[in-house]
Order: C-alpha cells, then sequence, then structure tokens
C-alpha cells in the first residue's frame, strides 16, 4: 500500500474512534486517558490521599485521570519526554531506569507510596516481537522499582504486549504480589497485542 493511502486510512480509522471522539470532548490529552478510567472502573484502586507515581506519563492522559481522583495526595509523573503541566502532578523529565531519576524520584516520596502505574512503551520499530520484547523489559523495570517503592498494600498496573517476555513477567508478579489480574481494557484496541497486569499487595516489603 502507498504511503499516501496507508496516511489516510489511519486518518479515517482515528476519525471514527470513540475514544479519541472522548478525549477531545472531556479534555484529556490522551485515547489511553480511557483505559486507566476502565481499569480503576474494576479494581477501584485510585483514591483521594494516595501517593502515586506514573512511569511513562507523557502526553499525560493517566496523570489527569489521577490527578482528579487523588486530590490531596502526591503525584509524580515520569517521561523522557517532555509534559506540558498538570495541576497538582509533579513532573522529571529523564529515564526512569537512570540512577540520577531514581535517586530523584525516592527523594521525592521520601517514603513508601501506594500506587506505581506504568505505561511505558518504547518507539516501535516495526518488528512486532522486538518491540513486544524490549516494553516487557521496561515492564520488569518498572516493577523492580515497585518492589522497592511500594507499600505492603500498594498496587503495580503496567502495560504489557503479549508475546515471548510474557511468561517472565506473569511468573514474577506471581512471586512478588498476593492478587494478580491480566486485563485487557475496551479503550485497547482489539488488534494490539497490549494487555494491563494488575498487581497488588507485596508479598515480602523489602
Ligand atoms: C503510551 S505512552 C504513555 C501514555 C500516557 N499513559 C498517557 O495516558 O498519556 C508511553 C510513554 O512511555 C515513555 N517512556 C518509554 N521509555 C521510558 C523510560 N525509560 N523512562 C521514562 N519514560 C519512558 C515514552 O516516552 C512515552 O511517552
Amino acid at each position: 500500500m502507498k504511503k499516501n493511502k496507508i496516511s489516510k486510512n489511519w486518518i479515517n480509522k482515528n476519525k471514527k474512534d470513540p475514544f479519541i471522539k472522548q478525549s477531545k470532548i472531556q479534555g484529556y490529552r490522551s485515547r489511553s486517558a480511557f483505559k486507566l478510567i476502565e481499569i480503576n472502573n474494576k479494581f477501584n484502586f485510585l483514591k483521594n490521599n494516595l501517593s502515586l507515581l506514573d512511569l511513562g506519563a507523557c502526553p499525560g492522559g493517566w496523570s489527569q485521570v489521577a490527578s482528579k481522583k487523588i486530590i490531596k495526595g502526591k503525584i509524580l509523573s515520569v517521561d523522557i519526554k517532555p509534559m506540558v503541566k498538570i495541576d497538582t502532578v509533579e513532573f522529571i523529565n529523564g529515564d526512569f531506569c537512570s540512577e540520577n531519576i531514581n535517586k530523584k524520584i525516592f527523594s521525592y516520596f521520601k517514603s513508601k507510596i501506594d500506587i506505581v502505574l506504568s505505561d511505558m512503551a518504547i518507539n516501535t520499530t516495526g518488528n512486532k516481537s522486538l518491540d513486544s520484547y524490549n516494553t516487557g523489559e521496561l515492564c520488569l523495570k518498572a516493577m523492580d522499582l515497585a518492589l522497592q517503592i511500594l507499600s505492603h498494600n500498594g498496587v503495580f498496573l503496567s502495560k504489557v504486549f503479549m508475546g515471548s517476555i510474557f511468561e517472565e513477567i506473569n511468573k514474577k508478579a506471581k512471586s512478588n504480589f498476593k492478587k494478580i489480574v491480566i486485563y485487557k481494557p475496551m479503550a485497547s484496541k482489539k488488534e494490539s497485542k497490549e494487555i494491563y497486569i494488575y498487581c497488588k499487595g507485596i508479598l515480602k516489603v523489602r
């Protein structure tokens, strides 16, 4: 298919996407916001006064959703891309895996926190298995951070692409968290291998 035809198809598809329409109407920066709204409707974990870390937050849809629920708590968002300010949300620009950003995250919260979100994905290369593997690696690293920073009853929610690395992620989650649910919200495109892993309650707090 020619490039022009592909981009026309993409524009037409997006015009019909109800989540894109709704994100514009409701003032969300991304259609992803509706994924978190749906996941929270199922698990009801976003509550006032909590502390939350949003990894891979840009452009900020998830942080917007979190900031509507957590009015008085602490929300820290991190991304390698810059993000336009959201009231009540603190932002750090950088790679969450780097030592420097890691230190900044811990010094911002100063104590254990309630929720770690990761909607992180690498810039896609077009090679689906490589992309799903690399995004899975981000999930494993985010889980490591979650295990260090979450309190006893904390929640870790992360994007994963179904693929070769999924079993490793699921196994690691099962050996570290009390409750694990794999969930695909309606807002996650059917044709995408994206799913979410919801983990609650750490088995052995570090
Ligand atoms: C799908 S977007 C997140 C969308 C966001 N949840 C929202 O609702 O607007 C994935 C983000 O992960 C970020 N990302 C990827 N690797 C990262 C890393 N190592 N550290 C921080 N952010 C990263 C990307 O820059 C990208 O902005």
